[in-house]
């Protein structure tokens, strides 16, 4: 492997940005919003540029998105699945990640299923790499979008209420919102049965509460944040999907329990009847489908900060 030049460049996880780095990905994000009425614009801020798209685990909306997004900029894309590749005939990921920087591409997106593989690839590589989700570690793009999805609802972070709820312990998306929220002095309640929420949670940013108890998390809520059961991450024969809906799937009567303004959310893909009902998923309180909008103008901002010139 080559030694690292463009490494300070990469975007691996919410917890080494700072405040002003995230601000400035949602002013960015904000920009490139479309206004009501108005049609899909292209830019070249981008142009010339190649970007690589490597998924090792399945995706719909950011692999989607961050395509749409390096589109919209002008660049020219390739998308690679892990079964599509000569990792299936036996290339370790280091030689693939090699073959492909060989190409001398200006950044490369990666989603990988274990936790740190794009943080172990940076150190080596001297194309900067955009974590796309590693393992059960960080999404910092999802945070990003979930930020400007709230924002878009309140003025501030700054002293919401905002529930985590479901698989905690194998969900990125919760420990890259953690990192963000808690930098902007958000409260931060987590909430799951406790073979999906160790104490040890506790430690991941200060001021976190912990409960196993629906009702109390999402009371006086401001943002309610459903998670995935993640099944791949976990060796369960027998899920007991009706029981974990009866204690942790999110029904309009839970919604009274929290503020009269308050918004659901979910990273998707939603489980309907398992993490949330169809009720709350199609209510104009769930923001769902806005998160997913987002989620190209700030994939456009992340790609403008790690692959522009400036
Ligand atoms: N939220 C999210 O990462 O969705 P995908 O797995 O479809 O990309």
């Amino acid at each position: 492997m080559s030694s690292t030049s463009n490494a300070g460049k990469s975007l691996l996880g919410i917890e080494v940005l700072d405040r002003s780095e995230i601000e400035w990905i949602l002013d960015r994000g904000r920009r490139h919003k479309r206004k009501p009425g108005e049609g899909v614009k292209k830019l070249d801020t981008l142009r010339g540029k190649s970007i690589v798209n490597l998924f090792f685990e399945p995706s719909t909306r950011t692999k989607a998105s961050f395509e749409l997004a390096a589109k919209r900029l002008g660049a020219d894309t390739i998308s690679i699945s892990g079964e599509g590749s000569s990792l299936s005939k036996g290339e370790s990921l280091v030689d693939t990640l090699n073959t492909l920087a060989a190409m001398l591409p200006d950044t490369i997106v990666m989603r990988h299923s274990a936790s740190g593989a794009p943080q172990f690839l940076s150190r080596y590589l001297s194309t900067p790499i955009i974590n796309a989700g590693d393992g059960q570690h960080e999404h910092p793009t999802q945070a990003l979008l979930d930020a400007l999805t709230i924002l878009e609802h309140r003025n501030s972070l700054e002293g919401l209420r905002v529930a985590i709820i479901g698989d905690i312990s194998h969900s990125r998306v919760a420990r890259s919102n953690v990192h963000l929220l808690s930098k902007f002095g958000a409260e931060i309640v987590l909430c799951g049965p406790a073979t999906m929420l160790p104490p040890a949670l506790k430690q991941l940013a200060p001021g976190i509460s912990l409960t196993h108890n629906m009702v109390e998390a999402v009371t006086d809520a401001d943002v309610i944040m459903m998670l995935r059961v993640q099944l791949e991450r976990q060796n369960v024969l027998n899920f007991p999907k009706n029981e974990y809906f009866q204690f942790y799937g999110l029904q309009l009567a839970h919604l009274d329990r929290a503020r009269p303004d308050a918004i659901v959310m979910h990273p998707g893909p939603i489980n309907r009847g398992r993490e949330l009902s169809s009720e709350v998923a199609d209510s104009p309180r769930s923001m769902i489908l806005n998160q997913v909008e987002n989620g190209v103008a700030i994939r456009m901002a992340v790609l403008e900060r790690v692959c522009g010139d400036s």
